[in-house]
């Protein structure tokens, strides 16, 4: 499973509704170097689960500078308006006058100030003649945001078009949107085993899975379907149970929006009037009422 976000720039670093206003440049670069970046932002511990359209834009907007050795990059204790990547040379980290770490190429430093939005935590000097990639708090944070909400604004267009999900009041969906979680799966992949222990609840929002149940001996197969987007599955770890009552597998490429047990009650709890659409088709109308039950029978 890999997280949606597991970081987002403060929001009142930049105001969300200047989101449009600000323009994202992009600087050449070659392929060495773009990848070097890449592999920087994903090693870096608080940067490795961003997506990878915020890696890749993050590389594409990032400018090249160089300082000669001896020069200060970052001032501890100083506001923070760049984060950077080192491609050439090695700088020293140094805290109250003592030496942290020295780091080389392919590193990211300077990302706590902006991420956090706090002062720099320590003092960065070139121990030589260094080339840098660097991008300005601004972009950076724009490029956190701006994705952010545009996800936001596509998992809610996407619960609403969820026939179990539709009459959700508006501020519900897009509380849901923002808790899920993305998780992507390749051909073969297990997403739930049989037997395992879970809290989750998955909607598929691309591809197709196949639901296979065995009996107890795990000799014999009881139940096979196959699931595809818009419908959902792990719900009755959402009711209380635990242990997977069967295994799910991905057909395909396959992506799922995830959903733990303690958001999605604290979210959709004590809502019962979930999806009591009418419908002219018998079958339709069976499967909203049983997903109405279900709905009902978590809250
Ligand atoms: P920031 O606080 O913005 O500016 C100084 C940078 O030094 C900081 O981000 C990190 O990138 C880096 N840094 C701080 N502490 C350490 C440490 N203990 N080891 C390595 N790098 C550090």
């Amino acid at each position: 499973r890999t997280k949606r976000q597991a970081i987002s720039a403060e929001p009142s670093a930049l105001d969300p509704s200047k989101l449009s206003d600000v323009t994202l440049t992009s600087y050449c670069k070659s392929k060495e170097s773009s990848e070097l970046i890449q592999r920087a932002l994903m090693d870096n511990d608080f940067m490795k689960h961003l997506e990878q359209g915020q890696i890749l834009t993050i590389m594409d907007c990032m400018s090249p500078t160089s300082l000669a050795k001896g020069c200060c990059v970052i001032q501890e204790g100083d506001d923070g308006s760049t984060v950077y990547v080192l491609e050439e040379g090695k700088v020293e980290v140094s805290k109250q006058g003592k030496k942290l770490c020295s780091i080389g190429p392919g590193k990211v430093f300077g990302e706590l100030a902006i991420l956090y939005n706090c002062t720099r935590t320590a003092t960065v000097t070139a121990l030589t003649d260094i080339k840098l990639w660097a991008i300005d708090r601004q972009g950076f944070q724009t490029i956190m945001m701006r994705t952010g909400l545009i996800k936001l604004s596509q998992y809610t267009d996407f619960l609403r078009s969820v026939p179990s999900l539709q009459s959700l009041p508006e501020d519900v969906l897009s509380k849901l949107a923002d808790v899920l979680e993305e998780t992507h799966y390749s051909e073969g992949d297990y997403i739930i085993r049989q037997g395992a222990t879970g809290d989750t609840f998955f909607i598929i929002s691309e591809g197709q899975v196949k639901v296979s149940q065995q009996n107890a001996a795990g000799d014999e197969l009881l139940v096979e379907k196959s699931l595809s987007k818009g419908d959902w599955f792990g719900e009755q770890a959402l009711e209380g149970e635990d242990v997977r009552t069967a295994s799910v597998t991905a057909v395909g490429d396959v992506t799922c929006l995830v959903i733990d047990r303690e958001s999605f009650k604290q979210l959709i709890g004590g809502l019962d009037d979930v999806n009591n659409k009418p419908s002219d088709d018998n079958e339709v109308e069976a499967k909203l009422q049983a997903e109405a039950d279900f709905f009902s029978s978590v809250s």
